[in-house]
Order: C-alpha cells, then sequence, then structure tokens
C-alpha cells in the first residue's frame, strides 16, 4: 500500500497526541508501529481506520484521502478490517454469528453466503469445533482469531491490528501471531501495533518509531533494530529487550 501522512495532528484535551507528523511510504505491505505506552499509536491508527477525525492534516491511502464527513466515513470504514486488543465480539452471538451478522447486516450478503463464507474462514483458522460456541466459552487465542476471521470475512482493502496478542497468555499468543503472518505471506496490506518487537522485525517490512506524538524513527527493521539511530529508540528497545 500507499500511505501518505501530511502534517498530522490530534489533540485531546488540549494536549497534542499526535504532533504534526508527517510520512510517506510508497510500498509497504506490512508496517509495525512500536513506542511507549501513551505515545499516540492506537490514536494513529483510529485515524487510518476513520475512528477517530484529526484537528489538522490529512492521510491518504493508495492515493486515496480518508474523508471526514460521517457519511463517506461511514463508507470508508466498512473497507477496512480492524483487530483490537479486547477482541470486540458480541458476547450475546456464537463465534460464527459474529463473523456472519456484519456480512448480512453490513454488507448485505445473502445470510447462506454469509454462512459459507464464514464456515470456510472458521476452518482456515482451526475454528471449525468452536462455531456454535459465545465468546464467554472461547479462549482469548480462540477469540482473537475469531476477531481476525470476522475482520479478514469482508475482504478488506487493508487490516489494521491494534496490539492484537497483549491480552493474552503467551501460548495463546503464537497462534494469533501464526494467523497474521499467514496473511501477511498471501500479501495482504496490514498495520500492526505491538509490543512484540522479535514479531515486528520478522513480519514488517517498515517500523515506525511513535513516541510522544512525533515519527521518532522510521526505517526497516534492522534500521531499526540493529543499528537505530536516535537515542529514544535506543532507550526504548534497551528497556523492552531487557528481559
Ligand atoms: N479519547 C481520549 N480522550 C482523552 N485522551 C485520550 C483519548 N485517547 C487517548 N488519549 C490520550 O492520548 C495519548 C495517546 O494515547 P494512545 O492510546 O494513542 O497511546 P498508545 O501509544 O496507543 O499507548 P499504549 O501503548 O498504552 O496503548 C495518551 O496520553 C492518552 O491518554
Ligand atoms: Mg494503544
Amino acid at each position: 500500500m500507499r500511505l501518505s501522512i501530511r502534517q498530522l495532528t490530534k489533540y485531546f484535551e488540549g494536549k497534542a497526541v499526535l504532533d504534526d507528523i508527517s510520512l510517506e511510504l510508497s510500498d509497504v505491505h506490512s508496517l509495525a508501529v512500536i513506542g511507549p505506552s501513551g505515545g499516540g499509536k492506537s490514536t494513529l491508527l483510529r485515524i487510518i481506520a476513520g475512528l477517530l477525525v484529526p484537528e489538522t492534516g490529512k492521510v491518504a491511502i493508495n492515493g486515496r484521502e480518508i474523508p471526514v464527513e460521517e457519511e463517506y466515513l461511514r463508507r470508508y470504514r466498512m473497507t477496512i478490517g480492524m483487530v483490537f486488543q479486547s477482541y470486540n465480539l458480541f458476547p450475546h452471538l456464537t463465534a460464527l454469528e459474529n463473523i456472519v451478522l456484519p456480512l448480512q447486516r453490513v454488507h448485505h450478503m445473502g445470510r447462506e453466503e454469509a454462512l459459507s463464507q464464514s464456515g470456510r474462514l472458521l476452518h482456515r483458522f482451526g475454528l471449525s469445533a468452536h462455531g456454535h460456541k459465545k465468546p464467554a466459552l472461547l479462549s482469548g487465542g480462540q477469540k482473537q482469531r475469531i476477531a481476525i476471521a470476522r475482520a479478514v470475512a469482508i475482504r478488506p482493502s487493508f487490516l489494521l491490528f491494534d496490539e492484537p496478542t497483549s491480552a493474552l497468555d503467551p501460548e495463546y499468543t503464537s497462534e494469533v501471531l501464526d494467523v497474521i503472518e499467514e496473511l501477511r505471506e498471501e500479501r495482504k496490506d496490514l498495520i500492526l501495533v505491538t509490543h512484540e518487537m522479535g514479531f515486528a522485525k520478522s513480519v514488517a517490512d517498515h517500523v515506525l518509531f511513535l513516541d510522544e506524538g512525533k515519527i521518532v524513527s522510521s526505517g526497516t527493521p534492522s534500521e531499526i533494530f540493529e543499528n537505530p539511530a536516535e537515542k529514544r529508540l535506543r532507550v526504548f528497545l534497551d528497556k523492552v529487550l531487557k528481559y
């Protein structure tokens, strides 16, 4: 994907959470966003998802600007798959219906087609035996794979992941990362906010380091992890890679 960010600023309560950031990436398939807590990673992702509107600046993806009017935004959001840390599944629906319902309601797919597409995805992500269960009966890793299946089901133009594994026990982290890795291998474009440095290093073709609302570093995984030029980045990596 092509990603163009021009002088983007977002304020919360008078404070610039994204502070005049600009970025041009012309051919990126998997972009990892790293950085300390509160640095603005989720805010940036939510703007790219069309869930938040910035105060100033523009974001364009593949040459198309993200709209600001609610009506166009609603349509834009329907083209994106987003996966959150907290799964955001409907608790009263089964795993299968969590995938089926948005296809029917939002994307106006017929019930039969929605059911067969969702069944295929459950199978693919190793969840066929769990389709009838409600989220409360699923493990964290299973819930997150359902959330990913739901995001992929709509055939999005790209996928956004906001710390998809940080609520998971370590034993479930790899099953979710495996699914993301598979999507990357299929050349699905994705942007991933993550605390998993090893994963960012192996899966991303470009990495952004965001701190205090600024893009402090932007580079290839080897530039970021092996030759970090900026002091703030080195301090951050020393801290997170310590143990
Ligand atoms: N809806 C909101 N209202 C007020 N302040 C907010 C809101 N959302 C985020 N913030 C503030 O904006 C700053 C950036 O938040 P953001 O969630 O983007 O950080 P982050 O990099 O994703 O952090 P983390 O790694 O902890 O998820 C924080 O100081 C946060 O408190
Ligand atoms: Mg966040």
